[in-house]
């Protein structure tokens, strides 16, 4: 089936310039990009409702900080099968455990924190809808 599914890639990686090779990743594997667009800073209020799942979790205020501490980068990405596809392809959430050749593997922040994993991506169908909204409702 072919699906649609929501890809940020966060402050740490725009901070190290190493968007345009995180794009290229996803190009070279063989996915279609079908949208993007550049966040200058994410308000603190849109990230809070962006992760809402994870308001009570310890780490929440840390990732608020980080999300909204510098320029991201949504993508919208098209194909079958993508929401799964595009979350192996991202690797485990710690960079420090992400498998070979995942995103956040090859660019996570070296020696970083575990929030430094360079994206993020929709973890189902109905996220990736609400997401996309989020991001693309007003192109
Ligand atoms: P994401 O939502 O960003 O695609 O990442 P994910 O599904 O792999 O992981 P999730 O559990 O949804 O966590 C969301 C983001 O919160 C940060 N995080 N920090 N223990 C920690 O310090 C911790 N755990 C998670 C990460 O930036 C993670 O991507
Ligand atoms: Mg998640």
């Amino acid at each position: 089936m072919v699906e649609q599914t929501l890809v940020l890639i966060k402050p740490d990686a725009t901070k190290r310039e190493i968007w345009l090779q995180i794009i290229d990743h996803y190009k070279q594997a063989g996915f279609f990009i079908k949208k993007t667009r550049l966040i200058p800073k994410m308000r603190k209020k849109d990230v809070r409702k962006f992760y809402h799942v994870h308001k009570d979790k310890p780490f929440f205020g840390r990732l608020v900080d980080f999300m909204s501490s510098g320029p991201a980068i949504a993508l919208l990405i098209e194909g079958q099968n993508v929401v799964e596809e595009i979350r192996k392809l991202n690797g485990s959430t710690d960079p420090k455990k992400a498998e070979k050749k995942t995103i956040r593997k090859e660019f996570g922040k070296k020696g970083g924190e575990k929030h430094e994993n360079a994206v993020h991506a929709s973890d189902s169908l109905e996220s990736a809808q609400r997401e996309i909204k989020i991001f693309f409702s007003d192109k």
